[in-house]
């Protein structure tokens, strides 16, 4: 298996702990561990002190399954497999679904590792895109023309990085229609839903809407604790469940037994969890409104309608990775250039789920007014 590098994961490899001011995480603000254990009931406090470090249960903690479930409507805790993060849960899914003489269809841009697994696994791969123009919306028409008799997937992220876009509901109907259609499976990363800025947009989730349907889920983004590298996959294929788990028997075997504990106070708690992650977005949204008011003419700025991210385009004739190189250094504020993400039209991803959010935002306008004015 060939895999190139990960442009995006490389860029913060470089800059992520040397940067002063991350204005592109797409994570939310992570947990203290105190303010965490806080939210443990008597006896997951207990479960937490009396845990022993020995090996766990491959799938998943049998309670953290249970807990993960009840963010389905027809998902069952032996439909869910825990992972270590999302990203794990992908590399898993593209080498069992995936082969030479397969084909699947993903979407463009997209957080690198949705394509260029799939790839590596052998698979021909056809991308298809988010219009700018309107709202980096996807047209499920250019889906249905990419199908092919041997396409084995469908995959899309719902919120979506890094554009923030969020589908309207036929155009997910539609893909679901899709999919049944031609036996594919859809897989839906919902790495950001519950951060939906308005709670009528969310989606079904990919593993309600479809028997092949798959959800991928993770403890990072909406819940506000990559820290614990806890995903997973959800869906009612059991078939593909089983070649899951016996896939990552080669990977990472089971789960960090603290880690799937600390998931399970979370979710136990998820109202509290989900509330402070949408109270730290809410709060910055208005103060990128303003930002991108002021600088109409320089920056063009689709709203997000959901996650912790966008996708702004710098519209000065100046390419993106050499302001970004610049800002970073003059100011210690860094943004993400669009080319991690193999974008061509000036592109820069922001993030805005961070408490200091503002502040970085500051550090990008005093330097912009410095530099474009
Ligand atoms: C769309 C998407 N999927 C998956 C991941 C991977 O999540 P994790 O790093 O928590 O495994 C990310 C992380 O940025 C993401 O944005």
């Amino acid at each position: 298996m060939r895999l190139r590098d990960f442009a995006l994961e490389r860029f913060f490899a470089r800059w992520e702990f040397k940067a002063e001011l991350l204005l592109c995480a797409s994570d939310v603000e992570g947990w203290p561990m105190r303010d965490l254990l806080e939210l443990a009931s008597e006896d997951d406090r207990r479960r937490w002190d009396d845990l022993r470090l020995g090996y766990t249960e491959s799938t998943g903690d049998p309670a953290l399954r249970v807990a993960i479930a009840e963010l389905y409507e027809q998902v069952s805790p032996d439909e869910v497999l825990v992972f270590a993060g999302a990203e794990e849960a992908i590399f898993a899914l593209h080498n069992v679904l995936l082969g030479p003489g397969d084909h699947a269809v993903v979407v463009r841009p997209a957080y690198q590792s949705l394509a260029e697994v799939a790839q590596a696994a052998g698979a021909a791969v056809t991308r298809v895109a988010l219009h700018e123009a309107n709202s980096w919306r996807l047209d499920p028409e250019e889906v249905r023309a990419a199908l092919r008799p041997n396409t084995r997937l469908i995959l899309i992220n719902e919120p979506h990085n890094p554009t923030g876009s969020l589908m309207d509901r036929p155009t997910f109907d539609r893909l679901v229609g899709l999919a049944a259609e031609a036996g594919a499976h859809l897989i839906v990363d919902e790495v950001y839903r519950f951060l939906e800025f308005d709670a009528d947009d969310r989606l079904p989730a990919g593993a309600d809407a479809l028997a092949r349907g798959v959800s991928i889920g993770v403890m990072s983004k909406s819940f506000a604790l990559a820290g614990l590298r806890i995903g997973w996959v959800a869906t009612r294929d059991r078939e593909l469940l089983s070649r899951l788990a016996a896939f990552k028997d080669y990977t990472t075997i089971c789960n960090s037994a603290p880690a799937e504990v600390l998931a399970l106070i979370a979710l136990k708690a998820r109202d509290r969890a989900l509330a402070r992650s949408r109270g730290i977005v809410a709060a910055n949204l208005p103060v990128l409104d303003a930002f991108f008011e002021r600088w109409a003419g320089t920056f063009e700025w689709v709203r997000p309608r959901g996650g912790s991210v966008g996708f702004p385009r710098l519209i000065a004739d100046l390419p993106i990775d050499r302001f970004a190189e610049d800002l970073v250094g003059e100011t210690g504020v860094l943004i993400l250039p669009g080319s991690v993400f193999g974008d061509k039209g000036n592109h820069f991803r922001l993030g805005f789920g961070r408490l200091n959010m503002p502040e970085a935002l500051e550090g990008l306008d005093s330097y912009a007014t410095r530099t474009l004015r």
